[in-house]
């Protein structure tokens, strides 16, 4: 093939989901670069289309059978061109629903779950030379990151997946089953790919997991290096001014770890660490392996390692055999621990989870009436935290220009805080190139609910 026809490809990436998902569309994007396809924003340009997506929650699904529609239409006035659009589904649903996928929408051309992507070259081949779609939900013996090519970057905040799968076995969750067991990467791989990343301007790196702080990977001295140890590793890097890590389990939040906190100035003082609930009752039969008083006994020594470390979480109402009594528990757990922000879910009955089967399972408009309750409290909280900032100076790792100004704008840049939240300055006279990949510091003037407005402190 010439090198022309080889740009003439176009690929289009719809991700939904976690921040792995995002990371994996990224990396599927370098395994099909060498193939000659590069990235369009527009779904019907597109040669090759992936929907990347996420099984966690029933609506989840449902929005990509509505996006698939679209895309049959997109696929089929490209044919009336003579034109071939590939569509593809990956991702958990695809881990999950895979056969229900190729029955409802056999339209579709591929259908591969998250520990396949490294042989995506391989099946487009296979689409292309033959009639009839690939279905590859297999979870191979060779590892998958082992066989991507290793990330290329240009962000100045990356992403780094240093773990994947999970054996906690929650009742309520599917990951387990869509990412399979829990695998950890070698030290030497991730070191070598936050070098690269650093090499190509990271300034932050946020290593990713579905457990992160499970990791248990190989040194190069032989022995098995838990997530602690491993940012002290890290902090080695110049240049690498910022770490953080998501998510994790409580489970796991080992005193190495603690220490890294306390002794890392790289570690940034924002963890998140979901609790769900915060009654025992519920916990148990969640199979979270904690009790309400162990999460708080964490953040005590946390705090004891980090005093302004800044908390998230995730919660789920309305579990089945959640009580009055139960969502109180948890609204007290807020109340005593203080977020600077949190997720919450009503709880969504995934087949073949447990708890899908377990009864009573509680009413929608209960479920409706805690998550607003739940929300509002947590809204407060984050507000207050956030007006508490205004008046401090904080540092702030700029990452680009806010995100639909165009240069010439009277632009602002964005950056985050310490807290990891989107902190925005007027650029003013300062070329971009000064503001962009630094660590400046800022003065906070405006708090909103999810941002930070700040002007630049003059040394
Ligand atoms: N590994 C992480 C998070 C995994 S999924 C952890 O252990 O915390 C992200 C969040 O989705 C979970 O923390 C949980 O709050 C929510 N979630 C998972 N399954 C759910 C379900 N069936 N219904 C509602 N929320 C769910
Ligand atoms: Fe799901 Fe629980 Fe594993 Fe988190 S720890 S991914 S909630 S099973
Ligand atoms: Fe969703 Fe799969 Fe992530 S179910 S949350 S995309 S691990």
């Amino acid at each position: 093939m010439s090198a022309k026809n080889k740009m003439t490809k176009k690929l289009h990436i719809k991700t939904w989901g976690c921040q792995m998902n995002v990371y994996d569309s990224g990396r599927m994007a370098d395994v099909v670069a060498p193939l000659g396809y590069a990235a369009t924003d527009e779904a019907e340009d597109a040669d090759l289309l992936i929907f990347n997506t996420c099984h966690i929650r029933e609506k989840a699904t449902d929005k990509l059978f509505s996006e698939l529609g679209r895309a049959r239409d997109m696929q089929a006035e490209r044919a009336k061109q003579g034109q071939r659009m590939i569509v593809a589904v990956a991702g958990c649903v695809a881990q999950a629903e895979g056969a229900e996928i190729q029955r409802r929408a056999p339209y579709v051309d591929m259908i591969f779950g998250p520990q396949t992507y490294h042989q995506l070259p391989e099946m487009i081949a296979r689409v292309t030379r033959e009639t009839g779609g690939v279905l590859n939900t297999e979870f191979p013996v060779e590892p998958k990151f082992d066989s991507l090519p290793r990330q290329t970057g240009g962000e100045i905040a990356a992403f780094l997946s240093i773990q994947e799968g999970c054996d906690k076995f929650c009742t309520f969750c599917v990951v387990p089953y869509t990412r399979g067991a829990e695998y950890s990467r070698t030290v030497a791989s991730i070191v070598a790919e936050a070098e690269t990343l650093v090499q190509s301007g990271a300034r932050e790196i946020t290593l990713l997991g579905q457990n992160v702080n499970a990791f248990h990977g190989v040194g190069a001295d032989g022995a098995v290096w838990g997530l602690g140890r491993l940012f002290y590793r890290l902090a080695e890097i110049p240049d690498l001014k910022r770490l953080r890590y998501m998510t994790s389990h409580p489970r796991d939040m080992d005193d190495e770890l603690i220490a890294a906190h306390r002794d890392i100035p790289q570690l940034m003082p924002f963890l998140h660490l979901p609790v769900q609930s915060g009654s025992d009752r519920i916990l148990e039969a969640m199979n979270r392996k904690h009790t309400r008083d162990e999460y708080r006994r964490i953040i005590d020594k946390l705090r004891a390692a980090k005093s302004n470390i800044a908390l998230s979480s995730d919660f789920i109402v309305g579990f089945p055999g959640e009580t009055d009594e139960d969502h109180a528990a948890t609204m007290e757990l807020v109340r005593e621990t203080g977020f600077a922000q949190a997720y919450s879910f009503k709880y969504s009955r995934r087949p073949g989870t447990p708890a899908s089967a377990m009864i009573p399972q509680v009413a929608e408009a209960v479920k409706d009436a805690r998550l607003h309750e739940l929300q509002a409290l947590l809204q407060t909280q984050q507000n207050a935290f956030n007006q508490n900032l205004v008046g401090q100076t904080l540092p702030v790792l700029f990452d680009g220009p806010k995100r639909g100004e165009k240069p010439g704008d009277n632009e602002q840049v964005h950056g985050r805080s310490p807290f990891a939240q989107s902190t925005f300055i007027e650029r003013g006279d300062a070329p971009l190139h000064r503001i962009v990949g630094q660590e400046l510091m800022v003065k906070i003037t405006q708090a909103r609910q999810n941002s930070l407005t700040g002007v630049l402190k003059q040394n």
